[in-house]
C-alpha cells in the first residue's frame, strides 16, 4: 500500500516536471485531481474498502499525498503564469498612446437641480437639506394634515412603522426649519421624496425643490415676481405664468402655476396636449394654522412656499418624454447632458 502511494508521487512529480503550457497543466489537473475518475478521488474512494484496522494510516496517507500534489501543481501553475507574463513583457510597445478613460459627469437630474437652486440662490434663498426619513409629524401633522384627513390619500406613502415614513414631499422642511428660526426667512430645500407609484410620469422616488419666505406683509404677488424670475432664467425664454386655484391643507389661498408651453409658447401641440399651458408646481401662502404650530403669529407675519418636481422641469427643459429614462442609467441616454 505505501508503496503504491510512494509510486504515485513519484509518476505525479515526474509528469509535472515535464509540463511546458497551460493544456498540459490541465489534463494533469484532471488526471489526478480530477472530481471524476481522478486518482486521487479514487485513491479516498478505495478507503472504505480497506482493512478497518489499517484505515486511518492509510486515509492519512493518501491525505498527505493529495496535499502534496495539490501544491506541487500550485507552484507548477505559478511558475507557468510568471514564466508567460515575463515572455509578454517584451511584446508590449511602450510607445503606443494610453488607452482612453472617459469623464464622468453629473447626473441631467442634478445638474438641472443645482441649477434651480443656483437662481433662487441668486434671488437671495438659502439651501437647507432635510432627512429622507421623515417622522409622520413633519410630513403630514406639522403641516395641517392630522391623521385621517383625506389629503394623506394622495401621498400614496411608504410607511416605516406607523409614526416613521419616507417623506412624500419636501414641504416637511418648512416646519423644520420654522420651528428653529424666526422671521424673516428665505430658504429652498432640494431633495428625494417618495411616493408608491410608477408609470411614464412617475417613480417611486423622484425629487423636489421646496420654497418658502416668511416676513412682514409677504403676498401673492411676491410669490408671483419670484417664480416668473426663476421661469425665465431656468427656460431662458420669457414664458408667461399661470395661476389655478388649488388646495394644500398647508397653503391657503393655494394654486398650482402653470407655464407657457415650451415648445409651442401657448399655441397648442402634443407636448402641453393642446391646452398651451404645462404645470410645474403647487404653491401658496402659507397656512396660518402652519404658522401657529411653529409659534409664529399669523397677524403678524405672512409668507409663500412652492414646491417644484425636479424631473419635471428637466423633461420639459430637455423635451424628453419618459420620466423612466432618468433612472435606467444607459449611458447613450445620459452621456448627451
Ligand atoms: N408639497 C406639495 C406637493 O408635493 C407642493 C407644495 C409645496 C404646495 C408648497 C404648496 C406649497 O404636492
Amino acid at each position: 500500500m505505501e508503496s503504491e502511494l510512494q509510486q504515485l508521487k513519484e509518476q505525479a512529480e515526474e509528469a509535472l516536471q515535464n509540463i511546458n503550457n497551460d493544456q498540459e497543466l490541465e489534463s494533469f489537473r484532471i488526471q489526478y485531481l480530477g472530481r471524476k475518475g481522478g486518482v486521487i478521488t479514487g485513491l479516498m474512494r478505495r478507503l472504505s474498502s480497506v482493512d478497518k484496522a489499517d484505515r486511518p494510516r492509510f486515509g492519512a496517507l493518501a491525505n498527505s499525498l493529495k496535499n502534496e500534489i495539490e501544491q506541487l501543481f500550485e507552484q507548477k501553475k505559478n511558475a507557468l503564469g510568471a514564466g508567460l507574463s515575463t515572455k509578454g513583457a517584451s511584446d508590449i510597445d511602450t510607445s503606443l498612446p494610453g488607452r482612453f478613460l472617459p469623464f464622468g459627469k453629473l447626473h441631467p437630474i442634478t445638474q438641472v437641480m443645482e441649477e434651480i437652486c443656483s437662481i433662487f440662490e441668486s434671488l437671495g434663498f438659502a439651501v437647507a437639506e432635510g432627512p429622507d426619513v421623515e417622522t409622520d409629524y413633519y410630513n403630514f401633522e406639522a403641516l395641517n394634515i392630522p391623521p385621517h384627513h383625506p389629503a394623506r390619500d394622495m401621498h400614496d406613502t411608504f410607511y416605516v412603522t406607523d409614526s416613521i415614513l419616507l417623506r412624500t414631499h419636501t414641504s416637511p422642511m418648512q416646519a423644520r426649519i420654522m420651528e428653529k428660526q424666526d422671521p424673516p426667512l428665505r430658504y429652498i430645500a432640494p431633495g428625494k421624496v417618495y411616493r408608491c407609484d410608477s408609470d411614464i410620469t412617475h417613480t417611486p422616488m423622484f425629487h423636489q425643490v421646496e420654497g418658502f419666505l416668511v416676513d412682514k406683509q409677504v403676498s401673492f404677488a411676491d410669490l408671483k415676481g419670484v417664480l416668473t424670475s426663476f421661469t425665465h432664467h431656468m427656460f431662458e425664454k420669457e414664458l408667461a405664468l399661470r395661476f389655478r386655484p388649488s388646495f394644500f391643507p398647508f397653503t391657503e389661498p393655494s394654486a398650482e402655476v402653470d407655464i407657457a408651453c415650451v415648445i409651442c409658447e401657448g399655441k397648442g401641440c402634443r407636448v402641453c396636449k393642446k391646452t398651451g399651458w404645462l404645470e410645474i408646481l403647487g404653491s401658496g401662502l402659507i397656512d396660518p394654522e402652519v404658522m401657529r404650530m411653529v409659534g409664529y403669529d399669523p397677524d403678524v407675519y405672512s409668507g409663500f412656499a412652492f414646491g417644484l418636481g425636479v424631473e419635471r422641469i428637466a423633461m420639459l427643459k430637455y423635451g424628453i418624454d419618459d420620466i423612466r429614462l432618468y433612472y435606467e442609467n444607459d449611458l447613450r441616454f445620459l452621456s448627451q447632458f
